[in-house]
């Protein structure tokens, strides 16, 4: 998917991630994203896992182009979503991250620790992923074999 045909999104986090989910969902709705955020809505303590299946849930069923997923450091959140086929979750800490995740790997959920990268970073990684396109390839070959 090279660009977000319907311009939806499905963005989720647990307590760790919720600052940094409300932020970044500002930024997509400004960006002009419909944005379905399944939650948390607070900071009250939540397990990553229930966030993260629902994410992904939503991403694989084709209900969003893409999804934006937050914990304290990403980790849990990733390892919970790439438990479901056909999704991709990428956890970023810079540009770079963000952008070879989506030429080479097609990720088709970005990950982000709300916990240890700077809403500056993040702003910045979620731009990257939306704007940058799968290179195909020898990347498509490889990605394929992820299925
Ligand atoms: C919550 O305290 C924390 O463990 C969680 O947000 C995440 O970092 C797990 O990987």
């Amino acid at each position: 998917m090279d660009a977000i045909a319907d311009h939806s999104i499905v963005i989720a986090s647990d307590h760790a991630g919720f600052e940094l989910k409300e932020m970044l969902k500002q930024e997509l709705e400004a960006l002009g994203f419909a944005v379905n955020d399944l939650g948390t809505h607070g900071g009250e303590s939540v397990d990553y896992p229930d966030y993260a299946d629902a994410l992904a849930r939503a991403v694989a069923a084709g209900e969003a182009g893409r999804g934006v997923l937050l914990c304290g450091t990403g980790i849990g959140a990733s390892i919970a979503a790439n438990r479901h086929a056909g999704v991709r979750a990428a956890l970023c800490h810079d540009a770079e991250s963000a952008s070879v995740c989506r030429r080479h790997n097609d990720a088709n959920v970005l990950v982000l620790g709300g916990r240890v990268t700077a809403p500056e970073i993040a702003r910045e990684c979620l731009r990257i992923f939306l704007d940058t396109p799968f290179e195909g390839g020898r990347h498509a070959r490889r990605v394929a074999k992820l299925a």
